[in-house]
């Protein structure tokens, strides 16, 4: 595979497998993830891998927080600016338009909504998680 065919072919995945990951193959792509350039070379990122019992505890207590109604934690940091504009907002609801109805789920259905986000907290049931 040459390096477009690999940017080209890369996307992202909402479900996994629970097929354990080898550690050979998460600290190969740790160390292909340092090679990452940062401003002044100051490598501002710290990295975590949670596997096993301690992966299937943090998903329980991150989705049983979603499922008592807690959706999100405050921010740490603003992702997206709070009055976003064309195009960006256009996209964002076409993207939201696209996934919910790929998965049957209709605009007014909160609930449904709520189930889809809870996948995120199980990580989509990668049997591997990385903090980055
Ligand atoms: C900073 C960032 C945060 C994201 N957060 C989520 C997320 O919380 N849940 C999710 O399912 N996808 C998330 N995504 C994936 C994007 O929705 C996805 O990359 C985008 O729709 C483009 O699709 P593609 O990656 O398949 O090309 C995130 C992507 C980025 C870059």
């Amino acid at each position: 595979m040459d390096v477009y065919e690999a940017v080209t072919s890369r996307r992202a995945v909402r479900g996994f497998l629970g097929k354990e990951v080898p550690r050979e193959t998460l600290e190969r792509v740790l160390s292909a993830a340092s090679w990452a350039p940062s401003g002044s070379n100051i490598q501002p990122w710290n990295n975590f891998v949670v596997t096993g019992e301690p992966l299937a505890e943090l998903k329980k207590r991150a989705t049983g927080r979603v499922a008592d109604g807690v959706l999100w934690d405050d921010r740490e940091y603003v992702m997206y600016p709070p009055a976003m504009k064309s195009p960006y907002r256009d996209r964002r609801s076409a993207f939201g338009n696209e996934r919910y109805s790929a998965l049957g789920i209709a605009r007014e259905d909160w609930e449904a909504r709520q189930r889809a986000a809870i996948a995120n907290w199980d990580c989509f049931g990668a049997p591997a998680a990385l903090f980055c």
